[in-house]
């Protein structure tokens, strides 16, 4: 059924507010969210999908990048009704093995590069992040700090909310490991150098964690000499280097992981979202053989989750999604820089690599305007960094979606460009989802 855009009452709508009023409530983490609740009867197709009261939205999220296939893709739909009529779904999957386990840990192999040859499902992507670090620090007993970047995101969790430092939010008042932070810039070999030279000896260094697109952050790039400086130092002296993968990973940067982009390999991979599932990857002789040194009762035990992450894998590779992420990544780059040369308001920064692409606003309030203004157009994108906003179709997305997307940007920037404020009524008790992702 084709699909179009379609938002017929306020936002949120009459039931969805009442859902929203009511979790509001009782829901002990929440203090944001969209306005809106997703469709009970799972309404909406490719890049759209439906609420309970009935509108209809284009999804330039993505899920936050978890939903890569978009909404009721035909082979999707197919694995759940495989499953349809099974009881258990959820087994203790480290230690009660279905075949889906193999299976999922034999396609991710198969995508990554050759010493990758082993891997540890888990449930989310910062328990991938605290099971990449703790297989690191097990082979270094001499470690005394770990190294991240400056406006990194790794996850929520203790262990990896200490890598993490793109707000102040996410850790104030916790614990933290010892660490210290490398510029996400070209300096950032020459400061892990120094490091090593006057701070720490590399054998107290117990591992370098990279996003080589940091997401939550603000989607940067990073440079190739940035990359290659950082991981030349880390395999000179041995330091195990992770890949953050779980945002820019299994594809959706047109490579199946982003560290290809810069012909470099890591020694540990973590991927989450659009996966399904947490997965950390390295060589087998990374990690420890004692029986219980990693395990979770529940961790890659969901038998719908790893069938999911399966049929992903094969959709992407059947229907050539990475190739077609890396030219309607293109496209849509190519639109934000014909629209940053008609409108009032100046958008910058554009950047991306395949369908992972931010631009920047001026400032944050005309961010937060702008994604309120896009989303009672109907269209969904998630804030990123301090003024971006990020835009992450489904794999799925075509020119068509794309250039829908661009006509609502470039009418909403100009209801945006509007002097005194924008948006008034319920809808602003949502502003804050403009800049509350991971
Ligand atoms: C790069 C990166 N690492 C780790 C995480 C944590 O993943 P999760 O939210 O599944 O725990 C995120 C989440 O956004 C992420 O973007």
């Amino acid at each position: 059924m084709k699909q179009q855009i379609r938002v017929s009452t306020s936002l949120p709508g009459p039931k969805s507010a009442k859902i929203l009023d009511r979790l509001m409530k009782v829901n002990g983490a929440w203090s944001i969210s969209y306005p809106f609740v997703h469709s009970e009867s799972g309404e909406g197709n490719g890049c759209y999908f439906g609420d309970i009261d009935g509108n209809i939205f284009l999804d330039f999220g993505s899920q936050i990048a978890s939903n890569p296939l978009g909404y009721n893709h035909p082979t999707l739909l197919r694995v759940s009704k495989e499953y349809l009529g099974r009881s258990p779904l959820k087994f203790a999957g480290q230690d009660f093995t279905i075949k889906e386990h193999l299976d999922l840990l034999e396609q991710l192999i198969r995508i990554t590069p050759k010493h990758i040859d082993a891997g540890f499902l888990i449930n989310s992507g910062a328990e991938a992040v605290e099971n990449g670090i703790k297989i690191a620090l097990r082979k270094r007993p001499g470690t005394k700090i770990g190294i991240s970047f400056r406006g990194a995101f790794h996850g929520r969790t203790l262990g990896a909310l200490s890598l993490t430092n793109s707000k102040t939010v996410h850790k104030k008042n916790y614990f933290t490991f010892p660490m210290q932070r490398l510029p996400f810039s070209e300096a950032a070999g020459e400061e892990l150098q120094r490091i090593i030279e006057q701070d720490a000896p590399f054998e107290n260094i117990g591992f370098v964690i990279l996003e080589h697109v940091q997401g939550e952050g603000g989607y940067h790039v990073a440079t190739p000499k940035m990359v290659n400086d950082v991981r030349t130092i880390t395999k000179q002296y041995g330091i195990p280097l992770i890949a953050d993968e779980v945002q820019s990973g299994m594809g959706r940067t047109g490579h199946w992981w982003a560290f290809e982009h810069f012909k470099i390999s890591p020694d540990i991979i973590t991927a989450g979202k659009a996966l399904q599932v947490g997965a950390m990857l390295a060589n087998k002789n990374q990690f420890p053989n004692e029986s219980g040194a990693i395990s979770s009762t529940w961790g890659g035990g969901h038998a719908l989750d790893l069938a999911n992450g399966i049929a992903t894998i094969e959709t992407i590779k059947k229907e050539k999604l990475l190739q077609k992420n890396t030219f309607h990544g293109s496209y849509l780059r190519k639109g934000l820089s014909d629209i940053s040369k008609i409108s009032n308001i100046a958008i910058q920064n554009i950047r991306g690599l395949g369908l992972m692409n931010a631009c920047d606003l001026p400032t944050k309030k005309m961010r937060d305007d702008l994604v309120l203004q896009l989303l009672k157009q109907g269209v969904v994108v998630l804030g990123c960094g301090k003024s971006g906003i990020r835009l992450i179709p489904p794999y799925i997305v075509t020119k068509i979606e794309i250039d829908i997307f661009l006509e609502n940007l470039e009418s909403a920037l100009r209801i945006c460009s509007k002097k005194g404020p924008i948006h008034s009524g319920t809808i602003c008790k949502y502003g804050m989802c403009a800049e509350s992702h991971s």
